[in-house]
């Protein structure tokens, strides 16, 4: 048996989807209601829906097999597991951003950035060479510079609405993303035959 955790939310719909193109019986996950765990109709593989962070967590502690998250949590709060498709979809990209027009490299005073991804924000200044305060927020983000809590954010753009639509736009680009297959250390070797075989049917419907 392998057990996947897949994120659920924004790229749960597309996910379903490649599992039923690569012939997958997803009927219990699209009945779903309230329930947690499932089966994939007569294949021995088991899904349970978490939230992204916690797909990550799962997937480290070995107690899912195969993980399928966006590459902006990997990058936020990923270490040990091996990184094996890149699903090519859910595309969207990390960027700095803030209210529209302002210059945000203006002035020597010390920059405050609020972002739900402390890390990813940190590294991205620390390859500049500049010194910010982050301040981490858990979601909607684009308040922070609103309400002046925050010179900026790092967050994520996807269609870029939220940003136009509350008076800010992007400064810079950080760093594009997408969604990924993330596979256990150990299960990559005592489950290698069925990992394969899962790997080789999603792998073949990838859109390009
Ligand atoms: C994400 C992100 C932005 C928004 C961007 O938030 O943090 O707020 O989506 O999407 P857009 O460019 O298409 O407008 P999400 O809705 O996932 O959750 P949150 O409000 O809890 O941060």
């Amino acid at each position: 048996m392998i057990r996947i955790a897949l994120t659920k939310g924004r790229i749960e719909q597309k996910a379903i989807e490649l599992l039923k193109k690569a012939g997958y019986d997803c009927s219990e996950l699209e009945e779903k209601g309230r329930k947690l765990v499932f089966k994939l109709g007569a294949d021995d593989i088991e899904v349970v829906l978490a939230k992204a962070a916690d797909v990550i967590t799962y997937i480290e502690h070995g107690v899912c097999d195969v993980g399928i998250v966006g590459e902006d949590t990997i990058m936020e709060h990923g270490k040990w597991f091996h990184e094996i498709l890149d699903l090519n979809f859910g595309k969207c990209k990390f960027a700095l951003a803030g209210i529209k027009g302002k210059d945000f490299y203006q002035g020597y005073t010390h920059k405050i950035i609020a972002s739900k991804y402390p890390n990813v924000t940190k590294k991205y200044f620390n390859n500049k060479g500049i010194d910010v305060e982050i301040v981490k927020i858990e979601g909607s983000v684009e308040l922070a510079p609103i309400l002046q809590l925050s010179d900026a954010i790092v967050d994520i753009v996807e269609t870029g609405s939220t940003l136009r639509e509350n008076g800010l736009e992007v400064y810079e680009d950080v760093a594009y993303v997408s969604t990924r297959l993330i596979v256990n250390t150990a299960s990559i070797k005592l489950k290698k035959s069925e990992i394969d075989d899962f790997v080789k049917r999603i792998s073949a419907q990838i859109e390009k």
